[in-house]
């Protein structure tokens, strides 16, 4: 299939699996974005474990693009028990549209200077049986920002997505690391180099940051982002 851009330009962070950070990345770039007076928009294909305490993914990347979307507008598939979204989906007796998200995404965009996308867990994760993450990265044409650990651990893991984003013709813009210690370890900054050196990648790091005070949060603008495309 074509790859369709949503005719703005953006990013899709995505992460070496779940809880490694994504939320917190995007979050980061899109205050970036924000702060530099830019118009942005953020989009989470689904969320799930709603039951779960905490703020959910779409609030607080709507809170940090300081964006007026509603959560339908950000995520317009949302369930409450913590599972994979193509499960969470089929409890709820329905299945995830992938002409839906891609709909969704482009009016997300619409009007915005930049998309930030959210993805589910990693690149393989189903939205759908028969359509991931990766498909939908594909299809709305996005450099891939990837989440991952500093720890031991995270050479594997991050290779491993950045080589099936590649292999799928995606372009991964940077690979952030986060939280990323204020006295990192011989491994951490080893990790940092190999995965540079191995991935052919730009690396980049967030410090732990007060996610309730976006004012404290440092920039990070790992794309240049081009402007929205005359459609
Ligand atoms: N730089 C950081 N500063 C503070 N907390 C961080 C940082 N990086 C990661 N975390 C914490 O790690 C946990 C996982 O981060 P986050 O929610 O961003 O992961 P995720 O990949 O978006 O998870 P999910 O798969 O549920 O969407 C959170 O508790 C988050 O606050
Ligand atoms: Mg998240």
């Amino acid at each position: 299939m074509r790859p369709q851009s949503p005719g703005t330009s953006g990013i899709f962070v995505t992460g070496t699996g779940t809880e490694v950070g994504k939320t917190v990345v995007a979050a980061v770039i899109a205050r970036s974005l924000a702060a530099e007076g830019k118009s942005v928009a953020v989009f989470k294909p689904a969320v799930t474990g709603l039951d779960e305490e905490g703020e959910p993914d779409h609030a607080l990347l709507r809170r940090a693009a300081g964006s007026a979307q509603s959560d339908e507008a950000i995520a317009p598939y949302r369930y409450g028990p913590p599972l994979s979204p193509h499960l969470a989906a089929a409890l709820a007796g329905e299945e995830i549209e992938p002409g839906r998200l891609l709909a969704a995404a482009r009016s997300a965009a619409q009007g915005a200077d930049a998309l930030v996308c959210e993805g589910v867990g990693g690149l393989l994760v189903p939205l759908s049986p028969g359509y991931s993450i990766r498909d939908l990265a594909v299809e709305l044409a996005l450099p891939l920002v990837v989440a991952a650990a500093p720890g031991l651990g995270t050479i594997n893991h991050t290779l491993l997505t950045i080589e099936a984003a590649r292999s799928a013709g995606l372009e991964v813009a940077t690979v952030v690391l986060t939280p990323w210690p204020e006295q990192p370890t011989r491994i951490e900054e080893s990790n940092r180099e190999t995965i540079a050196a191995l991935g052919e990648v730009q690396v980049e790091t967030i410090p732990r940051i007060d996610l309730a005070h976006p004012n404290s949060w440092p920039a990070l603008l790992p794309v240049r982002l081009s402007p929205p495309r005359d459609e």
